[in-house]
């Protein structure tokens, strides 16, 4: 049975009588404010609420003044969901007057709270603002139907506006050319990312100094005094560009590899270097795109971060070097894609391997050997969702909706 097909038969009836209008803000980068977004698609369906067009951020660190209509196709959004939920495009007349009541939902809450506790406050205000739209649903124990209509809302009706989807098929076409497959590496060994995370491998002293400059910056950032070594040893920073490649070239990639980063350049004076050494072939939106092309697209983050995320889920494989929302959200719609290969490191065990390597402890061959013994289990396939003690801890629903929206046949292929 196809994906469609599966959604398509668990179509509810559609209540047309409304409990009251909800009105949200999308916080975050693109890709939260995507998951954002379906979670409160699927929160109206809960409280038989009507949805108002998402309002989007435009103060997180990616700044972009860009709307809801100039970044998603906006009329296939209401179209597509328009059996479960009623979105219009704004308040009505005779509601506009109302002064909306603001909510702050509780993080990862069941259905339960927003039928017992907001549900109220919602047919007593009739206009209810959600300040927040980011992981205010639970992974986990929600009904069947409600985990559907958010892959729903999340695969089939949220498509970028068409400007988007257009320059991210030229792209993949260019990608593409006479047939060749190509792989999509999310590097995310960028400034910001290593400042908050602590990590510095491979970078200079001046270099480790400025990111913790710029960590104590920021005063959101509430851990301060990081041991990048011991970080690294735990898995928990981002691959450097060097072991990208010695991941790449460990699980047998020839240097030819087509490659489309995702994600800045790396930070770091000469930090890309050993990496385009080895694999030469390297592309991004601009490197394939004309000045013209992208003009309309530059100073608009969510736009580009839009474009990468269509060229990435197109790709033949696609591998991240950590885990944040684009990584998230990408790898969990691949498996809902029958499970196009995604490469997940392992990334304590295989710095273990490099830094063995790099002493001359092991051979080349031995490395390769383990590398790719390391990652044979890790290529997209399908397993059940990780549980964990408390939310954080959790696999997130977006990124692996299995269980909730991939069906049985699917999975057997
Ligand atoms: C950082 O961690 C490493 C590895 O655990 C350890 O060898 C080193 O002494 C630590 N450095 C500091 C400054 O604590
Ligand atoms: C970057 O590295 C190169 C080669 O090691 C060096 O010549 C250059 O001065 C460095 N630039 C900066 C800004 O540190």
């Amino acid at each position: 049975m196809s994906h469609v097909l599966y959604l398509l038969l668990s179509l509810a009836e559609l209540d047309a009588k409304t409990n009251g209008y909800i009105l949200i803000n999308a916080n975050g980068g693109l890709n939260q404010m995507r998951f954002g977004i379906c979670d409160m698609v699927a929160i109206a369906k809960v409280m038989k609420a009507t949805l108002v067009l998402p309002e989007l951020d435009h103060t997180s660190y990616w700044a972009d003044d860009s709307a809801f209509k100039d970044l998603f196709d906006w009329r296939h959004f209401i179209e597509a969901l328009k059996d479960d939920v009623h979105i219009v495009e704004a308040l009505p007349s005779d509601f506009a007057e109302i002064e909306p009541f603001n909510k702050t939902p509780i993080s990862w809450s069941k259905v339960s709270y927003y039928k017992i506790e907001v549900l109220p406050l919602l047919k007593q205000h009739k206009v209810l603002y959600f300040t927040h739209a980011d992981s205010r649903l639970a992974n986990n124990g929600i009904p069947p139907s409600i985990q559907k209509l958010r892959c729903r809302a999340n695969y089939q009706a949220l498509r970028y506006a068409t400007p988007i989807e257009e320059l991210a098929n030229t792209l993949v076409s260019r990608m593409r050319h006479n047939g060749s497959p190509y792989l999509a590496l999310h590097l995310r060994y960028e400034k910001d990312m290593l400042a908050f995370t602590g990590c510095s491998h491979g970078l200079s002293a001046e270099e480790d100094e400025e990111l913790k400059g710029m960590r104590y910056e920021v005063a959101h950032w509430k851990e301060k005094e990081i041991n990048a070594t011991e970080r690294r040893l735990l898995g928990g920073c981002p691959l450097t560009p060097r072991e990208t490649s010695l991941l790449l070239k460990g699980l047998g990639f020839p240097s030819d590899t087509k490659i489309y980063l995702v994600a800045g350049e790396a930070y770091g004076n000469g930090s890309m270097q050993y990496l385009r050494d080895n694999f030469p072939s390297i592309f991004s939106h601009s490197t394939l795109s004309s000045e013209e092309e992208l003009a309309p697209f530059r100073n608009h983050q969510n736009m580009l971060a839009g474009i990468d995320y269509t060229v990435a889920l197109q790709s033949t494989v696609f591998l991240y070097t950590y885990d944040g929302n684009m990584a998230k959200a990408v790898q969990g719609h691949r498996r809902f894609e029958n499970f196009k290969k995604t490469i997940n490191p392992d990334r304590m065990n295989f710095v273990k391997l490099v830094d063995d390597f790099d002493e001359g402890k092991i051979s080349w061959k031995k490395f390769s050997s383990k590398v790719k013994k390391l990652h044979s289990d890790r290529m997209g396939g399908p397993y059940m969702r990780e549980p964990g003690e408390f939310p954080k801890l959790e696999e997130s629903f977006y990124a692996n909706p299995l269980p909730g929206c991939i069906c049985e046949a699917s999975r057997r292929k």
